[in-house]
């Protein structure tokens, strides 16, 4: 077996791992690269290749369909799966077609016995010259956006509502799902002494940011965990957001609400004051574990249900509430996110999403700050959070945010930040700055 087939079979299985077990693909990555021995040029191509099938199933499914008399639900998930990594080198990758098909053929052979194993193959391989040839005749243009981007309609208009009620056209639309659609590059947060990582460039924004080509090498990991934080740096921007943004007076005790793993909360617990106190609140224990590997040890890390207050009477100069969210804004990192979300999903948010800011300005003082953010830009579990709770608090208002934004273009007219793929090259991150009257 040729290194690169050792890739594919790799790539296969972390399908396998998402179908059946539920994984999440980033962080199943590691393990598979880890029992393929993969690493460098030939990981990077198993990444692009089980990612891509997942960003992009809706749309290969259709071509498959096109050349398949066989309805393309009733074929087994696993050559589904071998079917839709060969449609994705032909019309994506720059895999020779025979190399493709080939491969995949192999593929499918080796996972069946028997007779079962050349029928497989043969199917395998008709469908995919079929493909390879329509693709070289050029492909029907798709009308349905839906499938000509591979993303569920609801989500589509999620973000079509959303470009709109940030003052942008919908014509953006269709680039933003492409940008969904292309490999994000892995980014990490430098911290403290600023540490050179080779075989990195800087950020487009956040000083802190280095952008890694491919995959994020193991080694880099294990050997610098107190000093880099694999970070979006739309999560970068808005951290130091939260540092940049002034509550009136002087300070001494800060509030991460939602501090699960800790992205957020190790930043800002590098810029912690002399004489003023961290608190970092994350519901679950084992998140709560990942928060406490990655802060300065001067914070405290609370399991807790914020909502209860865990802290009492205590009130705080600044606050944070990362809150629990779709996640439509970070589709580009979770390829397979898409197609487990649903519409549904918001109402339970919605509420918890109200009640955890209502809490953050019970105990916020006086001409502090609460910064409220999303990892999505849904009007539902932004705009209108922000609008239903500040009908009830007359204690509060918003802020112009996008000050604490500096050198960051086109931000919109405000006074809410709504940083987006196709225009920052970020995660589609919401920010907004509350101050209690
Ligand atoms: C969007 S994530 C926060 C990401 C984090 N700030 C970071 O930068 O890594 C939301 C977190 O809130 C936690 N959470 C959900 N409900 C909560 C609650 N009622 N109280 C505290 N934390 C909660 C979730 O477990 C999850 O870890």
């Amino acid at each position: 077996m040729t290194i690169i087939d050792n890739s594919r079979t790799a790539a296969l299985d972390l399908l396998r791992l998402v179908r059946d077990e539920g994984a999440y693909a980033n962080l199943a990555l590691s393990q598979v690269l880890k029992k393929h021995a993969l690493n460098g040029r030939d990981a990077a191509f198993t990444v692009e290749l089980a990612y891509g099938v997942l960003r992009n199933q809706l749309l290969y499914d259709t071509y498959i369909q096109q050349c398949s008399q066989r309805e393309i639900s009733t074929i087994e998930p696993e050559i589904t799966d071998v079917l839709r990594m060969g449609v994705h080198q032909i019309v994506s990758m720059r895999v020779p077609d025979h190399a493709a098909v080939d491969s995949s053929v192999n593929l499918a052979r080796g996972i069946s016995s028997g007779g079962q194993a050349q029928a497989r193959a043969g199917f395998v391989n008709a469908i995919l010259r079929c493909v390879a040839r329509n693709h070289d005749a050029g492909f029907e243009p798709q009308s349905d956006m839906s499938i000509a981007y591979s993303h569920p309609q609801w989500i589509i208009d999620a973000y079509r509502d959303s470009l709109i009620a940030c003052g942008r056209d919908d014509s953006e639309l269709e680039n933003l799902l492409q940008a969904n659609n292309l490999p994000a590059k892995p980014v990490v947060a430098v911290r403290f002494d600023d540490p050179e990582i080779d075989g990195t460039s800087p950020g487009r924004w956040s000083e802190n940011a280095r952008v890694l080509d491919s995959v994020i090498p193991q080694e880099l990991v294990n050997g610098m965990e107190s000093r880099i934080i694999v970070q979006d740096e739309g999560s970068q921007l808005v951290a130091q957001a939260f540092l940049l943004a002034t509550p009136s007076g002087p300070e001494s005790a800060w509030l991460d609400m939602c501090a699960g793993p800790g992205g957020k909360a190790a930043l800002i617990s590098d810029s912690v004051p002399q004489g003023v106190t961290f608190t970092a609140v994350e519901l679950h224990e084992h998140r709560a574990r990942l928060v406490k590997q990655v802060v300065t040890t001067s914070a405290t890390v609370v399991v807790a249900d914020a909502r209860t207050r865990p802290w009492g009477n205590l009130f705080f100069d600044r606050v944070l509430v990362d809150a629990p969210c779709t996640g439509l804004g970070a589709l580009r990192r979770r390829p397979e996110a898409r197609w487990r979300k649903n519409a549904s999903d918001l109402y339970g948010l919605n509420t918890l999403q109200e009640e955890l800011l209502l809490a953050a300005l019970d105990s916020t003082r006086s001409g502090g700050i609460v910064c409220y953010v999303t990892c999505s830009p849904h009007v539902e579990e932004t705009r209108d959070i922000l609008r239903t709770v500040l009908a009830e608090r007359p204690d509060a208002h918003v802020e112009d945010a996008r000050p604490l934004f500096p050198g960051v273009t086109d931000l919109g007219p405000g006074p809410t930040v709504q940083l987006w793929p196709h225009i920052h090259g970020t995660d589609a991150m919401f920010f907004a700055l509350i101050r209690r009257n």
